[in-house]
């Protein structure tokens, strides 16, 4: 033990200088100390008594250098909820909190929830993935019109092994619009795509230094991919783009001394696809490869965090953590401007800490991939599950035994197998009919095609409510929402009516904002109670 380590307690003790009361005594007992604490926005002076060792807190008075007053071990000066995450994070994107509502696919992350956020002077991006090009453009158009030059929103651009062609078109589509920030996600390397939404409209400012068009934003959960997004775009990815007459020569230079992606969002255990690592792991162990970056290529990178945060608890620990943002999702999910249908929120609301699954994915089925879904109030997990169980025994359609398969088209299905078959035939005949060619030559694939019709009709008839298929809803959602729900319960935010993305955003930082201060005051010796470390949903303006 050093010499340091074993004087903490005098360390602490030690006064500063003197502290007269004015109007308002110290606190030294948990109620008044719980309440000083609550008050954020005011300096707080931590005192001892004039002649016991007992710390308290006080507000107001006067800290003298000398005199006979209480003694005053240090002041805290206020803090805000701005202020919890990176200061350069809301000087670069253009908001006032370091906060983010982050995508959810097929359209569940509305426009009118980036909308939202962007005028409460947060971020909000659209759930892009898995809509068709079409469907995107409107969204573009429609966040363009509504938010003109406004720099502080964004949409997904998710990696689509499958699709190439689409992950290639909505990079495109939103390059030309300018949209300002590109989400970029699932990826497990770089393509030409999120390339291109990165050096695209690179250009050199004033004062020499390399101005973005398009801020890239990744997201990861391996230091792998991170560093790939951390580093300057590869030149023969960059030699493809201008092979391609995609980007200029000068572009192509200048990439060359950022890196892709200068805002790194590692997830942890969330709703959806996930890793399920959890945030006290992860996060750190990419700060540290985000510290190795920078010393080597010299420009700063944000890293941000995702996963599990659905309370003031959570959002202030992964400040703790070092995180210069936050993203939320599931609880967004359950908000009004969430594009899921009033029956699957009202499930969400019901949801506790341990209701959620892992489940069979419908665009990785065949590769056994499994994202996090709501298990209660819904079958989908174990019809999922016996779905796939069945892709795995069987080597095709047909070899399945007559009586499970009547059992799969009456219980799971609800309809018949050929009836779903032509269906689906016909939609990849219209999107890809290269993926019919290969269902047509390979029984197990046609099996995964009618299989995950019935995992992307889960998700569309949550979307939806349809109600004939509730016990089928698939919802993804992480642990997240039943925390938040428990921290929410007989309070305003308890009634789905009430949950706005922005209060709900609200909330989360001002509770944060609160708990920080009230662990900095226990560091420094103050005997804070347990409620000071609770904070209760309010309607905030
Ligand atoms: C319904 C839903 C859909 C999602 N869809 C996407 C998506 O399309 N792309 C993506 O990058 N992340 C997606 N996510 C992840 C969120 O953007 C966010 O990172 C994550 O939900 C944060 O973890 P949490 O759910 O624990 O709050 C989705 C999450 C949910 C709940």
């Amino acid at each position: 033990m050093t010499a340091a380590s074993v004087t903490p307690l005098r360390r602490a003790h030690a006064p500063v200088a003197s502290w007269i009361p004015g109007a308002q005594q110290p606190a030294f007992d948990p109620d008044g100390v719980a309440s000083v604490a609550a008050q954020v926005r005011e300096p707080v002076h931590v005192v001892t008594g004039r002649h016991g060792t007992a710390v308290g807190v006080a507000m107001g008075g006067d800290p003298m250098a000398r005199g006979d007053g209480y003694r005053l071990l240090g002041t805290l000066p206020p803090l805000y909820p701005e202020w919890l995450g990176d200061r350069s994070f809301c000087e670069t994107h253009g908001v006032r909190f370091p906060y983010i509502a982050g995508e959810m696919a097929n359209g569940i992350a509305t426009t009118e929830m980036v909308i939202a956020m962007a005028r409460a002077e947060m971020l909000g991006f659209f759930g892009a993935g898995g809509l068709a090009p079409a469907r995107v453009e409107a969204a573009v158009d429609e966040l363009v019109r509504e938010l003109g030059d406004l720099p502080n929103w964004g949409v997904n651009l998710i990696h689509s092994p499958n699709e190439l062609a689409i992950e290639e078109r909505v990079a495109a589509l939103l390059i030309e619009r300018g949209v300002p920030i590109v989400s970029a996600s699932a990826f497990m390397g770089l393509t030409p795509a999120v390339v291109r939404c990165a050096v695209s409209g690179l250009r050199v400012g004033t004062a020499g230094e390399v101005v973005r068009k398009t801020r890239v934003f990744a997201k990861v959960s391996r230091s792998e991919v991170a560093t790939q997004f951390m580093s300057p775009a590869p030149p023969e990815l960059l030699r493809t783009l201008l092979d391609r007459g995609q980007i200029t020569p000068e572009e192509a230079e200048l990439a060359a001394r950022v890196p892709v992606a200068e805002d790194i969002t590692v997830e942890s255990d969330s709703g959806g696809h996930t890793d399920n690592r959890p945030l006290l792991a992860l996060l750190p162990t990419i700060l540290a490869v985000r510290d190795e970056m920078v010393r080597t290529h010299g420009r700063p990178i944000r890293v941000g965090a995702a996963g599990g945060l659905g309370t003031p608890d959570g959002v202030a620990a992964a400040f703790g953590l070092g995180a210069a943002y936050v993203v939320t999702g599931s609880v967004n999910q359950a908000c009004v401007e969430a594009g899921l249908s009033d029956d699957a929120k009202a499930m969400l609301a019901q949801a506790d800490v341990a209701d959620v699954i892992m489940a069979p994915a419908a665009d990785m089925f065949e590769q056994g991939v499994k994202l996090q879904v709501l298990r209660r109030g819904t079958m989908f997990a174990p019809r999922a599950a016996q779905l796939y169980e069945i892709y795995r025994t069987y080597p095709s359609l047909d070899a399945i035994p007559e009586q499970r398969r009547a059992r799969l088209e009456r219980e799971i299905l609800q309809a018949p197998i050929a009836e779903i078959w032509a269906g689906t035939a016909a939609f990849w005949r219209d999107r890809d009919p290269e993926e019919l060619a290969r269902a047509e030559a390979d029984p197990k694939h046609q099996m995964a095609l009618v299989f995950r019709w019935y995992l992307g009709k889960a998700s569309r008839w949550a979307i939806d409510g349809d109600a004939s298929r509730k016990f089928d809803y698939q919802i993804w959602c992480g642990p997240a929402m039943g925390a938040f729900n428990r921290w929410t319960a007989g309070t305003f935010l308890a009634e789905p009516a009430n949950r706005t993305v922005v209060q709900v955003a609200r909330n989360l930082l001002e509770g944060a904002a609160v708990i920080t201060r009230a662990h900095q005051l226990r560091t420094y010796g103050v005997p804070v109670p347990a409620r000071a470390f609770a904070f209760s949903p309010r309607n905030l303006t």
